[in-house]
């Protein structure tokens, strides 16, 4: 199988600060439609991997390849254009707009026809796709709130809805239950569980039963290095994760 049948491959992906290694050598294959969990203890190197992956740090070795290709270094626009999406806690959103306005625009930054070109009929697939995006993400009959209005697990759900509008190859989702209720974090996993279906996600998340009740497969990181991969019963399986945990 050629490597660009792969949505992501890392090779020997590495990053050094100083003397520190924060990410020595990770191979990692995320296939496609899965979702992939990054977890591990603090320090472990979760969103080293996620700031190389993204183009918010330049590796100082080993090669990032995006549907086959070499995405390592590139500037975060750059990387974004080519279709990774990453979900930042809410600082995507713009507050004073409302839903609807948030999604468009995102659904809109895709188009690569300038304004004044645009036609009318392109405008109304806009609408169309941004109204569909609502409804994915929960929010169908809120389309004309403040997205400031929101509670915090809908401005969430907001934001996923905002990555999904780039119409991205890979969605990467930091911690995305953190600071959620339990039936926000309910919610947000079923929604996650549903773009899963036909959607390559690489999350990182702190909560195990998250973890396990969304991810296909799992890689384990400590102090930088691969600790173990696999599916979440392989994982939960492994004394050496047990004791990577259990000394947290
Ligand atoms: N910009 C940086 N400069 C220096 N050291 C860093 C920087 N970012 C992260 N580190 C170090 O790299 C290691 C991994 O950090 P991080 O990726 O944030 O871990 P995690 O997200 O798994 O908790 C830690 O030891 C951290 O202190
Ligand atoms: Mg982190």
């Amino acid at each position: 199988m050629s490597d660009s049948t792969h949505p992501l491959i890392t090779e020997k992906l590495t990053m050094h600060f100083g003397g520190l290694a924060a990410l020595e050598d990770i191979d990692l294959v995320v296939e496609r439609d899965t979702t992939h969990a990054i977890i591990g203890p603090n320090g472990a190197g979760k969103s080293t991997f996620f700031n190389c992956l993204t183009g918010l740090l330049r590796p100082t070795g080993g090669r990032i390849l995006l549907e086959g290709r070499d995405i390592t270094g590139l500037p975060p626009e750059r990387i974004s254009q080519l279709g990774v999406a990453r979900s930042y806690q809410i600082t995507n959103i713009f507050p004073g707009s409302t839903c609807l306005e948030n999604i468009r625009v995102a659904v809109q930054s895709r188009q690569p026809t300038s304004s004044f070109l645009r036609h009318h009929r392109a405008d109304a697939a806009t609408l169309e796709g941004a109204a569909g995006i609502i409804e994915t993400i929960g929010l169908g009959g809120k389309e004309d709130l403040m997205a400031s209005s929101l509670s915090h697990g809908q401005q969430r759900n907001l934001e996923i809805g905002i990555a999904l509008a780039t119409e991205p190859t890979l969605l990467c989702l930091d911690e995305p239950t953190a600071g959620m209720s339990a039936s926000e974090t309910r919610d947000i996993v079923e929604l996650i569980r549903r773009i899963g279906a036909s959607l390559t996600i690489l999350v990182v998340e702190h909560d195990m039963h998250v973890v396990m009740s969304l991810a296909q497969r799992i890689t384990v990181l400590d102090y930088g290095q691969v600790l173990a991969q696999g599916t979440p019963a392989e994982i939960q399986a492994n004394p050496q994760v047990q004791e990577a945990y259990l000394k947290m």
